[in-house]
Order: structure tokens, then sequence, then C-alpha cells
């Protein structure tokens, strides 16, 4: 039988290098937090996933996701006091035969399969300690993984204890761990304070011990160093937001998904993009967005939790959040959809164009300079340029109704609560405080009147 996974996420450390308010491990990367990268990572493979968090980071780590099993290291005395409290305090059952894997909250970016293949490497060795190594360009700041004359891993070294002959070493230590439970109950009150470090505690202790004890320890060498980057710095945070960008873009084109300049389109991991669409430079398509077969995003928008339907087109430099935009139908240049919008299919939003919270039904148009907020506006319709709907009193938020086939004027205001009825026409620059009724005419300004020779006479005088 294939011993339990107990996954363990070390998240208690305080992340001082950030220089930031914020708690490294809530940064965004790609549109999930740190830290849920590695809980979602354990989650995939693991039925028990723990965190250790610490007082600093409880709150704002549980705002994310409050069902999560936590223990609090109350102060940061290392990786190696981390799993200590961890341990101690995991119920006895947990402990028999079952494996731990350590991961850490500010390494986001491993892939589930690396994992499998690891726990894998472990059982068919039957190891009681094992790592991931990997080699990295600069190991600054990494463990050092010492290897002897016959290439067994027998110790880690700490930047801050290297010894200078071992300076040279590239293959770095990951920070992730595999123990058997059966070798922590063993060790565990073995690990020792570091001098070097203020007297903290380091999980990567457990490699030289393992050797002392003669307990089988070995490392899992995975080449692809990207995965394991480790976030300290916002520098690096925007490293790895870079890595996972090419990641979500790379496998969008391999399904279909004409991204013409890959470093420059920034799309979240939770977005979901169709083959066949076509993406220009510089667009931000965030959250839970969903873009179908055949949609034509321009270069330059900002698209956020909306869902472009097939063959819409967004014709460019648009803002775009919470709403729908239908089949066929063209956004932009230069529309701001700003929440709550529901549109239907062959309906034109031009440039210009302010809208919230409207419904529009299909073959309509908007084509200029607007606003429309709190709106129902029917099919076929055609708002004229620089319309507006009034929709606030100072106070309250009042609905506009404009129904089918309905014409308004240009430079027309609506003042609602207000409801243009069906095939009417307003006249250009009336401002509509009343209900029209169906197939009417309403003009609402004052009549032109013409003072013929007006200037030739005033000239005179
Ligand atoms: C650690 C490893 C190093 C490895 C690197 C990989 C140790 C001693 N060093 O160094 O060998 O190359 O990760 O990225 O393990 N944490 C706690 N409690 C603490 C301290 C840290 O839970 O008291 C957590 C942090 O929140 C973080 C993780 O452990 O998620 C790593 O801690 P960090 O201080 O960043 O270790 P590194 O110096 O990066
Ligand atoms: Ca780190």
């Amino acid at each position: 039988m294939k011993p339990n996974i107990i996954s363990l996420i070390l998240a208690g450390g305080i992340g001082s290098r950030f220089k930031t308010a914020q708690n490294k491990l809530i940064y965004d990367i790609m549109g999930k937090p740190m830290v849920s990268y590695a809980l979602d990572c354990a989650k995939s493979f693991s039925k028990e996933v723990f965190i250790i968090l610490g007082r600093h980071n409880r709150d704002s780590v549980l705002a994310l996701n409050s069902s999560l099993k936590y223990m609090i290291q109350e102060e940061p005395l290392g990786t190696g006091d981390a799993l200590s409290i961890f341990f101690n305090g995991l119920n006895q059952d947990y402990k028999e035969n079952s494996l731990i894997m350590v991961l850490l909250g500010d390494v986001p970016l491993v892939k589930e399969h690396t994992l499998r293949l690891f726990a894998d490497f472990f059982s068919d060795r039957n190891l009681s300690v094992a790592f991931i190594s990997t080699k990295v360009p600069d190991p600054k700041g990494y463990g050092r993984v010492i290897r002897n004359s016959a290439g067994k891993p027998i110790a880690i070294q700490e930047e801050k204890a290297l010894e200078k002959r071992h300076l040279l070493i590239d293959e770095v230590n990951t920070g992730i761990f595999l123990f058997k439970t059966s070798f922590l109950k063993k060790y565990i009150k073995e690990l020792l304070p570091n001098i070097e470090s203020r007297g903290e505690y380091y999980i990567t202790d457990f490699v030289e011990i393992a050797e002392k004890q003669q307990e089988a320890c070995d490392c899992y060498f995975v080449e692809d160093y990207r995965q394991f980057m480790g976030i300290n710095t916002l520098h690096e945070l925007s490293t790895a937001r870079d890595h996972m960008k090419s990641r979500i873009n790379r496998r969008l084109q391999l399904s279909g998904v004409d991204i013409i300049d890959p470093e420059n389109t920034f799309i979240d991991l939770d977005t979901i993009i169709q083959n066949d669409v076509t993406i220009f430079p510089n667009n931000i398509i965030r959250g839970k967005s969903e873009i179908f077969r055949g949609a034509y995003i321009g270069p330059g928008n900002f698209i956020e939790n909306s869902v472009i339907h097939e063959g819409a087109k967004i014709l460019g430099y648009s803002f775009i959040k919470d709403s729908h935009i239908g089949r066929e139908t063209a956004v932009g240049p230069f529309s701001h959809l700003r929440m709550n919008n529901i549109i239907a299919e062959n309906v034109k939003i031009g440039n210009f164009v302010e809208m919230k919270n409207t419904r529009i039904e299909k073959c309509s148009k908007v084509p200029h300079l607007s606003y429309i907020g709190d709106a129902d506006i029917g099919k076929g319709v055609n708002v004229g340029a620089g319309v507006i709907t009034c929709n606030y009193d100072g106070v309250n938020k009042h609905k506009t109704i404009i129904k089918d086939s309905a014409f308004i004027g240009s430079d027309s205001q609506l003042v609602a609560p207000v409801t243009v009825g069906e095939s009417s026409y307003i006249g250009s620059g009336s401002t509509i405080v009343s209900d029209v009724p169906d197939f009417s005419l309403a003009i609402a300004r004052s009549r032109q009147t013409i003072k013929k020779d007006w200037v030739r006479n005033r000239k005179k005088e």
C-alpha cells in the first residue's frame, strides 16, 4: 500500500526582504495569490494539507480561504522550527506510516507533475529523507548541495554558513522535502539552532543528520530551475510573474490562440480563451474572463471578469469589467464598460462610450460619446452621439428604459426614471423628463428662431 502523503506549506516567515506592509504571500501572480499556488498544488495529490502561519499573516492568509488547516508559529525561528511545531502538533494517527511533503509558501511555480515524480523517486528508493535540487544561474541566497566524493548529498549549506571552498557550487536546495514520519519521530529533537543566523533552526540540517545516522537520504535533481524560484523580493516577484505569464501564453498558443506579442500580453491563470481567438499586443485579460472562438481582441484593452462571445470584436484601448459582450458585437476603440453590462449579439458600442449596469438587446447601436447607466435598451435601437442617461438625482440611481427600434437623437438627455416607447423618436438636443409613448416623436428643446439680417442691422447701429 502506498503511504499516505501529508503536505505542509511553510509560511510562517516575516518576508522582511519584501519591505512592504502587505505580507508577501498575498501578492498576486497572474490572478492568484502567491501562497495559493503551493496550497492548490498540494491539494492535488494530498488529502491532508496543513500550513504554518505567523501571527502577522494569519488573518490575511485565512481571508483567502477560511477552511485552511493551520498551525501558528509564534516566532519565526526558522524552517526547522516551523516543521517541529507542525510535527509536534500533529495528530498521532497521522504519524504512523505517512510521508510529509514540505512545500514553501514563497516557491509558487512548482508543477504538480514534478512533485509526483519526486514522490515516486522517494518510494522507489525507500528513502527516509529527500529533497529536490536544481541548478540556477545565480545561486546566491539558496542553500547549496554538498555532495561527497561518491556524489551522494551529505549536507545543505545555507548562504550565511557557506565555506569558501563551496562558493562555486551551483546546485541548490529548492526547499521541497519529503520525510518519513518514522524519521521525524526519531530525529526531530536533534535539530539544533544555528549560530550564524541568530539561533534559527534549519530544516536543511536534516540532511546532515540523516548522513550521520546512516538513514537513507537522497536528492532528486530537476533541470527546470524556473519552477523553484524562491520569491524573497519584489524584484523576484516580477520575475515569477514573467515566468507564469509565459507559461500561460505558451499553453494558449499551443491550443490555437493567436497571441501576437506574448511578451506584452498578460492573461490570468483562470481566464479561459478558446481557439481561433486573435489577441493583439498590450492586452491585460484578468480573472474569470472567458473569450470564445473567433473573437478579435485589438490592441491595448483591459478586460476583467468578462465574457466575450464568438466573433465579437474588441477594437482596442477599451476597459471592460464584469460584462458580457454578445456574438459578433463590436466594442471600441476607447469604450469604457465599467460594470455589469449585458450586451447582446450584433450590437455596436463605439468610441468614448461609458456604460454601467446596462442591458442592450441585439442589433442596437451606441456609436459615439455617450454615458449610459442603469439602462435597459431593446432591439434595433439607435442611440445618437452624445446621449446621456441622467441616472442619479444626487441621492438615488434611477432606470432608463428604451424600447425596441427607438431612435434617440444626438445630444439628448434622458432624465431617469424614464421610458422611451417602442419605435419612438427623440428629437436631437432634447431633455426628456417624462415617458414617451410607443410610436411617438418627443422634442424637448426651444424652437429655433431666425432673426433675418440681424448681423447687418447691428453693424449699422
Ligand atoms: C530556504 C532554504 C534554502 C533554500 C530556499 C529555497 C532553509 C534554512 N533554507 O531559504 O536552503 O535554498 O529556501 O527557496 O530552509 N518560514 C517559516 N518559518 C520561519 C522561517 C521561514 O514558516 O521561521 C517559511 C517562510 O514563510 C517561507 C519558507 O519558510 O515560505 C522559506 O523561508 P525563507 O526565509 O524565505 O528561506 P530562504 O532564506 O529562502
Ligand atoms: Ca525564500
